[in-house]
């Protein structure tokens, strides 16, 4: 059984189909990565995930539980799926440490002691011990996202769902992200990317699933489909880098 496992989910919003029967493994240990054009449901797929979005119809099991159902909680789900976005989502007004140690006094139930000791510890992990007492306004993009990674660990998620965590980077800062999540993989933290950065891709995963039309269409390494993948525009998908 794997972690997570989708199947046949579909996602209208109205009248549009956004996922059409989109079935999906996340294994423990994994780092999954979801490609596809933009508008083709990428985001929508990770906020079904933990429940920012119900879906229209479809299941998807966290641990072989059903997780789509009405009466699930939420708030419990969300401990054990943790979410890296985009704009990293700090809050501006409190420290690097507060924002770590917020959800872990919150969501956990820890004391500020207990949960100090923890995010010092996660902090550390990523680099960013010295950083703890600066606010997001005073850190660089890679920085802030180096934060809203611990913040995430800090309360011990079975998988990670990251939302396109590289586009607000430069490319240095994209490449340091990537080395972390590639030291995150060894150590064996599961994850999901969905990302635009064919370059982030090549450098965490050796395959990945190309989502376009509401359904997984691919699942294999970037280098199969660009060259060899029957579908023409699969191929001109992933052989971007070469043509710019
Ligand atoms: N809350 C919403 N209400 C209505 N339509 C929505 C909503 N969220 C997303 N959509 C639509 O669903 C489709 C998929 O959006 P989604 O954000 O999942 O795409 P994406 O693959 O993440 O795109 P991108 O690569 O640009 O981030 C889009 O057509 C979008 O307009
Ligand atoms: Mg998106």
């Amino acid at each position: 059984m794997a972690l997570i496992e989708v199947r046949k989910l579909v996602k209208k919003f109205g009248e549009q189909t956004v996922l059409n029967g989109i079935n999906l493994d996340v294994s423990e240990g994994d780092m999954k990565v979801v490609m596809g054009p933009s508008g083709c449901g990428k985001s929508t797929l990770l906020r079904c995930l933990n429940r920012l979005e119900d879906s229209t119809s479809g299941s998807i099991y966290f641990r072989g539980e059903e997780i789509t159902r009405p009466d699930v909680d939420v708030r419990a789900l969300r401990q054990h799926i943790g979410f890296v976005f985009q704009q990293f989502a700090l809050y501006r007004h409190l420290n690097v440490l507060d924002n770590v140690t917020l959800g872990l006094i919150k969501l956990k139930g820890m004391s500020r002691a207990e949960a100090k000791r923890k995010a010092l510890f996660e902090l550390a992990r990523l680099d960013m011990l010295s950083s703890a007492d600066k606010f997001p306004g005073q850190l660089s993009g890679g920085q802030k996202q180096r934060v809203a990674l611990a913040r995430a660990l800090a309360m011990d998620p079975a998988v990670v769902l990251f939302d396109e965590p590289t586009s607000a980077l430069d490319p240095v800062m994209s490449r340091e992200v990537a080395e972390l999540m590639n030291r995150l993989h060894q150590e064996k933290v599961t994850m999901l990317c969905v990302t635009h950065d064919l370059q982030l891709a090549r450098q965490i995963s050796d395959k990945v699933v190309f989502l376009d039309k509401g359904v997984v269409c691919a699942e294999d390494s970037i280098d199969q489909l660009s060259r060899h993948h029957p579908d023409q525009k699969i191929r001109a998908f992933f052989g971007q880098e070469s043509n710019s």
